[in-house]
Formats: structure tokens, sequence, C-alpha cells
């Protein structure tokens, strides 16, 4: 299956992100991810887009689509794939229907999760993510069993450094004026489910699930 997840900062497409792949057995592209490990690397160009996530801006057009082209190369996106935080302005959704029709890959499904704002703020306050597998916790709704600690690797928990008062706020603007515009664009595309994300992980689990066979069998 070819899978696209949409929703504002916060909406837990990262969480919902580890069931589907795991069910499915697909390539979990995220976007976010990959400029992060990139970060490390220390180029210029990785050190510009670092600033961009920082202050709550998308990187650039250019630069994200670059990084999916080159993904979509490797041999494991063959069979399906999820993109998760891709794409996020029309811009990169036209490019995106480039590469897929080149390829001879049409997207399955594309799953938007919308939450309030008011809950938004909250989870990514309350993010917290393991520095080794990248497993993600919230110190209230899903915390650790020992506090700072990864259950699944004993990795450290550390705080994303966008997930500040400020930058959430700029993201939640950024998110309404650049990326809301796609929930119309796949909308019209018949190809899009809406999930009301706001509720218990294990809910949207289920309702994404029940999305993900019907796509199946079509
Ligand atoms: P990215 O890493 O993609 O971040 P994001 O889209 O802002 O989304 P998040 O990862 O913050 O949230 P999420 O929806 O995955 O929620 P999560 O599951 O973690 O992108 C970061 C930056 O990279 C961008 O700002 C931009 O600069 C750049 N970038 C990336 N892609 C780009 C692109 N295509 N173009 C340009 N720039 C790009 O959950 C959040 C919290 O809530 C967690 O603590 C979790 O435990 C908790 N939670 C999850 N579900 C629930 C629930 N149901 N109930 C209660 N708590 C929950």
């Amino acid at each position: 299956m070819r899978l696209v997840l949409i929703g504002p900062p916060g909406s837990g497409k990262g969480t919902q992100a580890k069931f589907i792949v795991e069910s499915y057995r697909l390539p979990h592209i995220s976007t976010g991810e990959i400029l992060r490990e990139a970060r490390s690397a220390g180029t210029e160009a990785r050190k510009e887009a670092a600033r961009y996530m920082e202050a709550g801006h998308l990187v650039p057009d250019e630069v994200i689509i670059r990084i999916v082209e080159d993904r979509f190369k490797s041999p494991d996106c063959a069979n399906g794939f999820l993109l998760d935080g891709f794409p996020r302005t029309i811009a990169q959704a036209n490019a995106l229907d480039a590469m897929l029709g080149r390829l001879c890959w049409p997207l399955d499904a594309v799953i938007d999760f919308a939450v309030s704002e008011e809950e938004l703020v909250r989870r990514l306050s309350g993010r917290r993510s393991c520095a080794a597998c990248g497993a993600i916790y919230h110190i209230d709704a899903m915390p650790p069993a020992r506090e700072g600690v990864c259950d699944r690797c004993g990795g450290e928990l550390t705080q994303r450094k966008d997930d500040t008062s400020e930058a959430i706020w700029t993201r939640l603007v950024v998110y309404r004026a650049q990326t809301e515009p796609l929930i119309e664009y796949y909308r019209d595309k018949g190809i899009l489910a809406t999930v009301n994300a706001d509720r218990d992980v294990e809910e949207i689990v289920a309702e994404v699930s029940g999305i993900l066979e019907r796509a199946k069998g079509k």
C-alpha cells in the first residue's frame, strides 16, 4: 500500500505510523525524522535546514522533494510506503504526483488527523522522544515506566528543539496556511479519509485499520 499521513504538528502522525508500518510491513518515510538524522551530519545545507525546523518553519520545497525522490530509489519502496509529513505544501503534492505518475505508483489513501488546537499544544509540550530508537512518549498520556528512560531500548528521552512554546505556535500557523489546503486537494482526488484524532491512541488505531482494510480491498 502507498499511504500519506497529514495532520497538524502533534496530531499523532508519528504515533499512528508506528502501528501502521508494523501491521502492513511498510517503510516509514518521515521527512521530519530524515531531517533530524541529517542534522548531525553538519554540512552547511543541513545546518540551514535545522534552523528552519527549530524556528517552526518549513524547509524549502526543493530540499524536501529531493529527499523524497532519493528515498523512493531504495528497493524497499517498491512494494509500498507510508509517507509521514510529506507533502506539506501544494508544490510538494504536485511534485509527488509527478514522481508517482512516472513510477506508476498511485496512492491508495491519504489519512488526515483532525485534533483541536488546545490538545495539540498539550501534546507537543509534553512530548518526549527516545534519542536512540525514536519511540514517542507523553509525560501524562503515555509516560515511560521510568522517567526519562525509554521502555523499549533504555535510551535517554529528550524534548525536541521545536517543541518550545514559540516554535509550536509558529508550526500551527504554518500548518493552517500551507498544509491545510492539501485536505481539499486530496478530497478532490477521492482518496482522503479524515479521522477524529482527539481520542485515545487505541480508538484511532482501530479506525485507521478499518480505513486501510477498505483501501486494500479496492
Ligand atoms: P515533523 O517531524 O514531521 O513534525 P510535525 O509534522 O510537526 O509533527 P510532529 O512530529 O510534531 O507530531 P506528530 O503528528 O507526529 O505527533 P506524535 O505522534 O509525535 O517535522 C518537523 C519539522 O521538519 C517541520 O516543522 C519542518 O521544519 C520540517 N519538515 C518535515 N517535513 C517537511 C516537509 N514535507 N516540508 C518542509 N519541511 C518539513 O504525537 C505528539 C505527542 O502526542 C506525543 O507526545 C504522543 O505521545 C502524544 N499523542 C499521540 N497520540 C495521542 C493521543 N491519541 N492521545 C494523547 N496523546 C497522544
